[in-house]
């Protein structure tokens, strides 16, 4: 879906398909060049990161291999609880391995500060972390994100992964959801 066909649904065309396109290609040159000749696992958080994992994972000119988790953050509102559950674990065993957490948003930074804490505790030889996108808010946890796309206002937004409600996935670029969809 283009951006344009969910326009009544937002305030703010915030970024492209374009735009997400030739930003991930400069973040893959950047992950190759810092993993050159080393074993990558790719864990991608779902369902936002699925997006994210796609386009990235095949931009990159390096091998690599994948996993999903699941976690549960927000429920279907728009404010983080800060509580986090495993909904569904890795596959993978961790132990040695070089691991970079995909992930499509970091708002309170709460899920990502979690899910490192988790992640490093299965004796991995390093974690690192990749998102698209990040909000202000991040900035009062101190997570050391390796890779950002971009960083955007504290607004809520959807598209390219990110839902509201489960809704606004597949949109191809990402909006700034109207208040008027949430707000009752
Ligand atoms: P955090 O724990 O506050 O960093 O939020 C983590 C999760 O909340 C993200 O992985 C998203 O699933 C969701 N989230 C945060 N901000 C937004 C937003 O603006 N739109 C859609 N989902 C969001
Ligand atoms: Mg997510």
């Amino acid at each position: 879906m283009e951006l344009s066909d969910a326009q009544e649904d937002l305030t703010e065309l915030l970024i492209s398909e374009e735009e997400i396109r030739a930003r991930l290609a400069e973040l893959a040159r950047e992950i190759e060049r810092d993993y050159a000749g080393d074993d990558v696992l790719l864990v991608g958080v779902l369902k936002g990161a699925v997006m994210v994992m796609a386009d990235l994972s095949r931009e990159l000119r390096i091998p690599v291999t994948m996993d999903w988790m699941a976690v549960s953050s927000y429920g279907s509102g728009t404010a983080s609880s800060g509580v986090v559950r495993i909904l569904k674990d890795l596959d993978a065993d961790l132990t040695g391995r070089r691991v970079l957490i995909v992930e499509d948003i970091i708002d309170s930074g709460l899920t990502l500060s979690w899910l490192l804490a988790n992640l490093n505790s299965r004796g991995p030889a390093s974690v690192e972390i990749c998102t698209l996108l990040r909000k202000p808010d991040a900035a009062r946890v101190s997570i050391d994100v390796k890779y950002v796309g971009f960083e955007i206002p504290n607004k809520f937004v959807v598209g390219y992964g990110l839902d509201y409600d489960e809704r606004y996935r597949n949109l191809r670029g990402i909006g700034v959801l109207a208040p008027k969809v949430y707000e009752h």
